[in-house]
């Protein structure tokens, strides 16, 4: 099936509400989990999470790696908005910072951080090319890659099936969301071929769910 692109920003206030909103809090942990795995022990490491949205992610690797220094980056000002919110709610949360801004032009120095991470960027993303190379500039020689996005299904027939199966419970808006998600999303094959053009051969692409695909790489 042909890839169907969806705006990048999630900058409508509606939008981002609803998607704050919506019961993510199984994927969310499964993906938290996983890049605890995968990062291995590091002393005091600097993150990056890429389009942090409402913040969920990055709030509880706070909680659980209370060492760990976290930067969420996002483009959209709403979505900030509802992570500064989730923010304030915990009291203790001890290095979490956000900034605005486009994950492919990072406001930060080459090779400043230990673990780049994020979930759900990659399918609104239209110039992928300048987004891998960005993270390939910012991450340390060792630095632990790790992201996770949907892919897109074989035929629409297939993408509204797994919205009934995953999504049939939350508002008609997410469930519309979730769907152009999937027609928007790349291929397994099409990432590999995204990280090769980028110079990053050495990761690797899983499809891991009948919907995700996941990027995971420690840097030469
Ligand atoms: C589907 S949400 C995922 C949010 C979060 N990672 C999560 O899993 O809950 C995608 C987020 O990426 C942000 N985004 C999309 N393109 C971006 C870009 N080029 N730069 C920064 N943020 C971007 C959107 O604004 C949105 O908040």
């Amino acid at each position: 099936m042909r890839r169907i692109p969806e705006p990048e920003y999630m900058d409508i206030e509606e939008e981002a509400a609803a998607y704050a909103a919506a019961d993510f809090d199984a994927v969310n942990a499964a993906f938290v989990h996983a890049v605890l795995e995968f990062s291995g022990t590091r002393a005091a490491p600097r993150v990056l999470d890429l389009g942090s949205g409402p913040g969920d992610i990055p709030q509880q690797i706070c909680q659980m790696r209370p060492n760990w220094r976290v930067v969420g980056v996002d483009a959209s000002r709403a979505m900030l908005r509802c992570a500064m919110r989730r923010k304030s709610e915990y009291k203790k949360t001890a290095w979490l910072r956000y900034v605005q801004c486009d994950a492919k032009k990072l406001p930060f120095p080459a090779h400043c951080f230990d673990i780049v991470i994020s979930n759900s960027i990659l399918h609104h993303i239209a110039d992928v090319h300048n987004f891998w190379l960005e993270i390939r500039r910012v991450t340390k020689s060792q630095g632990a890659l790790f992201l996770r996005d949907l892919a897109r299904p074989s035929d629409e027939k297939e993408a509204a099936r797994l919205v009934q199966e995953y999504s049939g419970k939350e508002s008609p808006l997410l469930q519309e969301e979730f769907y152009r998600s999937l027609l928007a999303a790349y291929t397994p094959d099409e990432v590999q071929r995204q990280l090769h053009d980028a110079d990053l051969p050495e990761a690797q692409v899983l499809q891991v769910t009948d919907r995700h695909l996941d990027v995971r790489c420690i840097l030469p």
